[in-house]
């Protein structure tokens, strides 16, 4: 178990420019998840951790060893890929076995290693079967176990839930849990499911277009997106994002307020302290699960500060639990509003939006989050 350092971590192929200065600490023990859209360049770093591609500048630490110049092997991590390679010919056992075999081990140390290994996994029964004769979520279990078995001071995922279907998905990602709260192990884990973020992570680190956009537990990244993109990527459905204007601060304006236009309507966005001139561009972002439908819950609770939005309804998604209400606004804006799975509400009704003022993220012309 070791710490990860990344210190302006630059990789380019020819004149392409990939990874751009990307400098993170990750604690021994941590569990990391890489998240963002594909082709933001998460497998290229987890490729520049382990050593498969060079790192065209910057240096990397683990375990506060520099190890920007050392081969993979030299660098005591283990990878599991998406693919999950395992040998076709060879059984569970012997699959597990051969990174050890070929780094000399004694045969009985090896042995003890596979079976405390395939104990955790529950691969116990499964050790003399070939690949072909496991289900998808039994083989990729069997590609961490070579993993586990080599004691790894870092272990690498990158994707490695995305070939199995959805509720095979959930249970495997309750087992990596399961799997790193016994190890105790560093885990960088690399997804482009959010989902797979929030809920394995004890740091989340955004990525897009090669670039950190924010670090952060996942519950402070749900509640204080950096900017817009972090905005939109977490959080299902995604946040909406309504534009506003400002209009020109009145002399006596109380400074707690950005005095603005939504959709032809005059609100006042409760701010802190934030410096604007009339007519400037902002976003107003709002959970879909922190809109409120006027009349519809009686416990709702208005105040003065918060905004009020007449709409009509387009759509309604039911899925049980809670339903999903797809409505535009005057302007055209497309709002999305989670209700409990037993509203009546359906199609053309007209509703009044109740957005409370606390619950109102707001974000700059250039995109960044204003305090
Ligand atoms: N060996 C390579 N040569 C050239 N470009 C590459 C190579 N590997 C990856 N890339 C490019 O780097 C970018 C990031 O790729 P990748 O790290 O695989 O993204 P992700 O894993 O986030 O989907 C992509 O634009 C991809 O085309
Ligand atoms: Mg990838």
């Amino acid at each position: 178990m070791a710490s990860v350092s990344l210190k302006n971590i630059h990789k380019s192929f020819g004149k392409i420019e990939v990874i751009k200065d990307v400098s993170l600490e990750i604690e021994s023990g941590e569990f990391v998840v890489f998240v963002g859209p594909s082709g933001c360049g998460k497998s290229t770093l987890l490729r520049l951790i382990c050593g498969l591609e060079e790192i065209t500048s910057g240096v990397l630490e683990i375990g506060n060893e520099n190890v920007t110049s050392l081969s993979p092997r030299q660098r005591g991590i283990a990878m599991v890929f998406q693919s999950y390679a395992l040998y076709p010919h060879m059984t569970v056992y012997k699959n597990m076995a051969f990174g050890l075999k070929t780094a000399g081990e004694d045969k009985s140390k090896i042995d003890q290693k596979i079976r405390d290994a395939a104990k955790v996994l529950q691969l116990d029964q499964l050790l003399n079967r070939r690949p072909a004769e496991l289900s998808g979520g039994q083989r990729q279990r069997v590609a961490i176990g070579r993993a586990i078995v080599r004691e790894p001071r870092v272990f690498l995922f990158d994707e490695p839930l995305s070939n199995l279907d959805a509720s095979l998905r959930i249970q495997m990602r309750i087992e990596i849990s399961r799997l790193h709260e016994s190890l105790d192990c560093t885990t960088i884990y690399v997804t482009h499911d959010q989902v797979e973020a929030m809920t394995l992570a004890d740091k989340i680190v955004v990525l897009s277009e090669g670039k950190v956009e924010q670090v952060g537990t996942p519950m402070s990244l749900y509640n204080e997106p950096a900017n817009l993109f972090v905005a939109k990527f977490i959080g299902a459905p995604a946040m909406n994002l309504i534009q506003a204007h400002t209009k020109a601060p009145l002399e006596d304006n109380e400074p707690r307020y950005i005095n603005a236009e939504i959709s032809g309507k005059s609100v006042r966005l409760p701010c802190l302290s934030y410096n604007y001139k009339d007519n400037q561009n902002l976003t107003v972002g709002i959970r879909p699960e922190h809109i409120n439908i006027l009349g519809e819950d009686q416990k709702t609770q208005i105040l003065e500060e918060d905004l009020q939005l007449p709409v009509v309804i387009d759509l309604v998604e039911r899925l049980g639990d809670v339903s999903y209400l797809y409505i535009h606004m005057e302007d055209g804006t497309p709002v999305v509003v989670t209700v409990s799975g037993q509203s009546k509400l359906n199609i053309d009704k007209k509703i009044n939006l109740h957005i409370p003022a606390t619950k109102i993220h707001l974000f700059n012309e250039s995109g960044e989050r204003i305090m």
